[in-house]
């Protein structure tokens, strides 16, 4: 059976889809048949014509494959919430937990390793009666978290630390993203406290980048900085 990865965060625009892209981007140079998924996805509207999401197509440019969009991405509602409220807004049927877990099968059959990018945080609803929790744990993934060193992280990510091992989730370590070129005393400090509170390893540290460019140069700097190997 495939590896893999499960990337949440504590919500949206955080950095899961910049962190996966370049862990997907890493893995790619040692494993050949890697793939990326988006199981649930929203937004303003259609990003493109050959992609419905944006995170999608940032994805499945951090390597090459070939893959059908309605694999890597069963579900998009052009509304930026929750699939549930999307869904419900666009009077469209509501994702399905047990089709998205199909299809994320069939990738984990035909790859050696998936990198899978979550939605928004851990309690997004998908449907009137599951969250993203539920999926992740059908999946049987190993998580990581990526936060951001704002006022207010420390709460969002004992929440989300919490669920996951109240859940049985396995949780690989944390990535903190966007720390300021010049942060404060507060913001330096937080992956340490992090770190002493939840006893779980900060996997990197990412610095706020200037002009960021979706290219190659962007996903193995940032790469080099994640301290994960496709088997830890
Ligand atoms: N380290 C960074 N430095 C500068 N900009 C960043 C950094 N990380 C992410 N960004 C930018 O922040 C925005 C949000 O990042 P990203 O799309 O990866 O977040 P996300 O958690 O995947 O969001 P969503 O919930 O929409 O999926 C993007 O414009 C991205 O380019
Ligand atoms: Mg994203």
């Amino acid at each position: 059976m495939a590896g893999g990865i499960f990337v949440t965060g504590t919500d949206t625009g955080i950095g899961k889809t910049l962190i996966t892209a370049s862990l997907a981007w890493k893995f790619s140079k040692s494993i050949r048949k890697i793939c990326v998924m988006k199981p649930f996805a929203t937004g303003n509207s259609m990003y493109s014509k050959k992609f419905n999401s944006k995170d999608v197509a940032i994805l499945t440019k951090a390597i090459k494959f070939e893959e059908k969009q309605e694999n890597l991405n069963p579900y998009f509602y052009p509304l930026p919430c929750s699939p549930f409220m999307a869904s419900s807004l666009l009077n469209l049927q509501p994702p399905s937990i047990g089709f998205a877990i199909k299809k994320f099968k069939f990738l984990q059959k035909k790859y050696d390793y998936l990198l899978v990018e979550g939605i928004g945080g851990l309690m997004v609803p998908i449907n009137s009666r599951y969250t993203l929790l539920d999926f992740i744990k059908l999946t049987k993934l190993g998580v990581i978290i990526v936060a951001t060193p704002k006022l207010g992280t420390f709460n969002h990510i004992l929440l989300s630390v919490k669920n996951c091992r109240s859940n049985g989730i396995p949780i690989k370590g944390i990535v903190v993203n966007k720390m300021p070129s010049h942060p404060t005393l507060i913001e330096a400090k937080i992956p340490t406290f992090i770190q002493e509170f939840t006893k779980l390893p900060i996997l990197g540290i990412i610095p706020t980048i200037n002009n960021l460019k979706i290219n190659e140069s962007t996903f193995s700097k940032i790469a080099k900085l994640i301290d994960i190997t496709p088997s830890n």
